[in-house]
């Protein structure tokens, strides 16, 4: 996730006013900042690594001349944070200049074929394949105006993007275009802009038109123009009139992050398609060959990594240790070795206790990959392989998104490994891969429709002192993450365990109208589970179900349920099962009044031991 913003103004210099637009957008992602202007056709540019302050004191953003500009915040999915991979990028005459907010995902290969027709690239990005394919096309069709060319260039795309352009040879115009990431114009009396999100504009004008996706957009001094990219047609669209607040539109018109962030897993869901199988290819060779892997992190990315042992276990029949990193080097510091290969999954990168165990692990040879949603942490650059696992930033301090994309990856992981190690039929790796495929819209559809009732059930139960959460098999990772998720930020005690282990101790603790919240996937662990909740049933305990929508067994046994889609398979139940979870939490926060996205006594990174 990016945020990018231009403008096209009567009178005033782009450049200040892009720069204080960007200082809006900068939640989206603070890696490193650019702008472009175009004046007396030249093009000027400034850009550099760090956040947009940071920056500006360096370069000052402000000194760029002209009335039309394009910025870019980023935050990095291809190419580390650095100067050379900040954008704008620009092809090989420097006559046009892009800036971009999503993943080109046939980038390689156009990469290649550009590189083999002689254009020369200076970053490690996806987004500087566009300036290069746009100056191609234009070799090609030298007769075309601007945003033909822009829009042919367009078809040969694969991914996602907002983008962009200005091309110094035809200086009265910007070219914008959208697939699957977001871009909304601002129509103001002083000019007109385009920006990742309402809010980048909102102090500027109230009158915003969402461009869809597939169109195209030509910015000159008599307005807008949209088509269709494919079909040509012009489409005609009105701007309406945004009544949001500055804090609400950065929301998203959502009253929190943590919500919004629940809402915006279909999308960083399908995100986590668009990664590079050749890191994932790389990850998977390592693992297959490692003879111990530790899966280690802490908090919501351990429970993302207990999850992911029973994928490698189940499918590619791979034993992995999940450990927490708190414990890692007492635990294992003194055996780890060479032969050793530690997973290390983190949102952030720069947790103290995942970086403290990677580092001990190194030391004595092991080999280190990681999973981290923040490419430039200190985790990518102490790891032999890495992936990003493309959410963008997490504002709410309780994690949402970045754990269904970290389990997400590491599904496609466990799915390759399968695939490797020949342990799966063919035909259960496709359906697999179909399912994985169908989880963005099959999370979209809990989202909608779980809201509510998780809205009533929070209601009803928030006057409990204690709640319990069990599941059994891979759900054990998911009632874990869900208790944590109700810890965090509605401060309910509650305990947690593996459904069977609940005879052993906890359920003395069981007594009349108290809550026990069943993760109920439908597998070969469904009878026992129902005994466990007939167990609890028993001795007056009020049963909340998170269960199938056909699981009629499941919801006749229940005082209450909140449901998924049917046929979701065992292994990547953890996905669409914790999202009525994720939503219970936010609703029972909500009843105490407390801010979900600020829990006491927690940050965001810890970066402590
Ligand atoms: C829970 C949460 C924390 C983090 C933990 C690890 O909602 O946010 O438990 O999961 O501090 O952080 P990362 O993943 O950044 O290493």
């Amino acid at each position: 996730m990016c945020g990018i913003f231009g403008c096209f103004l009567k009178n005033e210099n782009a450049a200040p006013l892009i720069h204080s637009a960007l200082k809006r957008l900068e939640y989206r992602g603070y890696d490193s900042v650019g702008i472009a202007t175009i004046s007396n056709g030249t093009i000027f540019l400034k850009k550099g690594q760090g956040k947009i302050d940071e920056v500006h004191k360096n370069i000052n953003l402000n000194d760029l001349p002209g009335n039309i500009g394009i910025g870019h915040t980023r935050w990095a999915t291809h190419g580390a944070p650095l100067q050379v991979n900040s954008h704008p990028h620009s092809d090989c005459t420097g006559k046009i200049t892009v800036v971009h907010n999503g993943i080109i995902e046939n980038f390689n290969d156009l990469k290649i074929e550009l590189q083999n027709l002689g254009h020369t690239f200076t970053s490690k990005t996806d987004t500087e394949v566009i300036p290069h394919l746009i100056e191609e096309t234009l070799k090609n069709k030298p007769d075309l105006p601007f945003e033909e060319v822009v829009q042919e260039t367009l078809k040969r795309l694969e991914g996602s993007y907002a983008i962009a352009t200005i091309f110094s040879q035809e200086p009265n115009k910007i070219v914008c275009a959208r697939n699957e990431s977001p871009l909304v114009l601002g129509i103001g009396d002083n000019g007109i802009y385009f920006a990742s999100d309402i809010p980048a504009f909102l102090p500027l004008t109230t009158r915003a038109l969402h461009i869809d996706n597939g169109e195209l957009v030509i910015l000159t001094a008599d307005g807008y123009k949209i088509k269709n990219i494919q079909t040509n047609q012009t489409i005609e669209r009105l701007p309406e009139t945004v009544d949001w607040t500055s804090d609400m539109a950065v929301k998203d018109g959502y009253p929190h992050f943590m919500i919004k962030e629940i809402h915006e897993q279909p999308e960083t869901l399908r995100n986590t398609f668009r990664l590079q199988e050749h890191y994932l290819d790389l990850m998977s060779t390592f693992l297959d060959r490692a003879t111990e892997i530790f899966l280690v992190a802490c908090g919501t990315s351990y429970h993302a990594c207990l999850a992911a042992s029973y994928m490698f276990s189940k499918l590619a029949f791979l034993p992995t240790y999940p450990v927490y990193a708190s414990e890692f080097i007492e635990q294992y510091g003194k055996s780890v070795n060479i032969d050793s290969t530690i997973l290390a999954v983190s949102q952030s990168g720069e947790t103290a206790d995942t970086i403290a165990a990677v580092a001990t692990a190194q030391q004595r040879a092991a080999t280190i990959l990681s999973l981290t949603n923040t490419i430039g942490s200190t985790l990518t650059r102490i790891s032999r392989v890495y992936i990003g696992t493309q959410a963008g930033p997490e504002i709410s301090v309780a994690a949402t998104k970045t754990f269904t994309s970290q389990l997400s990856v590491l599904a496609q992981l466990a799915l390759r490994l399968a695939k490797k190690r020949g342990k799966v039929s063919q035909s259960e790796i496709d359906i697999l891969d179909a399912q994985l495929e169908k989880l963005p819209d099959i999370v979209d559809t809990i989202v909608k429709t779980q809201q509510e009732k998780a809205k009533q059930i929070a209601h009803k139960y928030a006057n409990s002192k204690l709640l319990f959460f069990l599941g059994k098999g891979i759900s054990t990772a998911t009632a874990f993450e869900g208790r944590l998720k109700l810890l965090e930020v509605a401060y309910i005690p509650s305990v947690v365990f593996p459904a069977g282990e609940s005879k052993h101790g906890p359920i003395s603790l069981i007594e009349q109208d108290l809550p026990v919240i069943f993760v109920c996937q439908k597998d070969d662990t469904h009878k026992t589970v129902i005994s466990n909740i007939m167990e609890m049933k028993a001795r007056g305990a009020k049963i909340i179900a998170i269960t199938e929508e056909d699981d009629h067994e499941i919801k006749n046994l229940a005082d209450d349920y909140l449901e998924v889609p049917k046929n979701i398979p065992s292994i990547l139940s953890p996905i669409p099962f914790v999202i009525p979870l994720q939503l219970l939490a936010y609703h029972m926060a909500l009843e105490f009044n407390h801010n979900p996205d600020t829990p006491r006594n927690l940050a965001k990174s810890v970066t402590v031991r």
